[in-house]
């Protein structure tokens, strides 16, 4: 996009949602889109700086474990950074998490809540489920379960669009002073020591209000909170050097 359209796209913009990019095709990771879709994050990043460094960003382009880290390296260079103002969009992996445990206890899954913490990439998603392996590993492959579907045609499309306007929709109504609103989301974070980690947080009028703890972990949330941190570690610090070295 040329910049004066940029420009016009994003002048006194409120919220920016960004799903730019090429989708996974089967047998690829989120990881594999990096060298395309960073220069393209970076590009879009820069014109928010110029054009609206007060709107909230809604990262989607994957792989959004580095395209998050990319953004925030941006935004620090043009000295517009806020990390209250950043968001990796995880709601994908809450809805699906919400309708996989939905469908297998056969209950509403409007009453249904499963917080999902880490990242947004295979064994660095989790599902705070108790124990339930087999939706543990459901939740964090549904992407590739779509990509290998769609069998070259892209990935999860109508479903991310869905989950986009949810989380999007919940940074509007805390803009809008609504209270108590709050959804997972990829943030610049201290409940680990990873600088970016996605867990609950709660909305208002500068965007995040609140980052939330993990709460009581069972074993097997212990287990899978050690066993993402070194990938969603390098992830961070391929996105941070991506950032710098160009
Ligand atoms: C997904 O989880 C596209 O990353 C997205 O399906």
């Amino acid at each position: 996009m040329a910049d004066d359209q940029l420009a016009e796209a994003l002048d006194g913009a409120d919220l920016v949602i960004i799903p730019a990019g090429v989708p996974r095709k089967p047998g690829m990771t989120r990881d594999d889109l990096f060298n395309i879709n960073a220069g393209i994050v970076k590009n879009l990043c820069t014109a928010i700086a110029k054009y609206c460094p007060n709107a909230l960003v809604n990262m989607i382009s994957n792989p959004v474990n580095s395209t998050v880290p990319i953004a925030a390296e941006v935004f620090k260079k043009a000295g517009t950074y806020d990390e209250k103002r950043l968001f990796g969009v995880t709601t994908l992996d809450v809805v699906r998490a919400r309708t996989f445990y939905a469908g297998k206890a056969n209950v509403d899954v409007n009453t249904v809540d499963v917080p999902v913490v880490g990242g947004h990439a295979g064994i660095t998603i989790l599902p705070l489920l108790t124990e339930i392996k087999a939706l543990t590993k459901r939740t964090q492959e549904g992407g590739t379960e779509v990509v290998e579907a769609k069998a070259g045609k892209g990935s999860a499309t109508l479903s991310m669009a869905y989950a986009g306007a949810v989380f999007g929709d919940a940074c509007l109504k805390g803009l809008n002073g609504v209270p108590d609103i709050v959804e997972c989301s990829y943030v610049q974070s201290t409940v680990t020591e990873l600088p970016f980690f996605a867990s609950k947080v709660r909305l208002g009028k500068n965007g995040v209000e609140e980052v939330l703890g993990l709460g009581q972990l069972t074993q097997f949330e212990k287990d899978g909170l050690e066993a993402l941190k070194g990938e969603l570690k390098s992830s961070i610090e391929k996105g941070v050097a991506f950032t710098n070295a160009s």
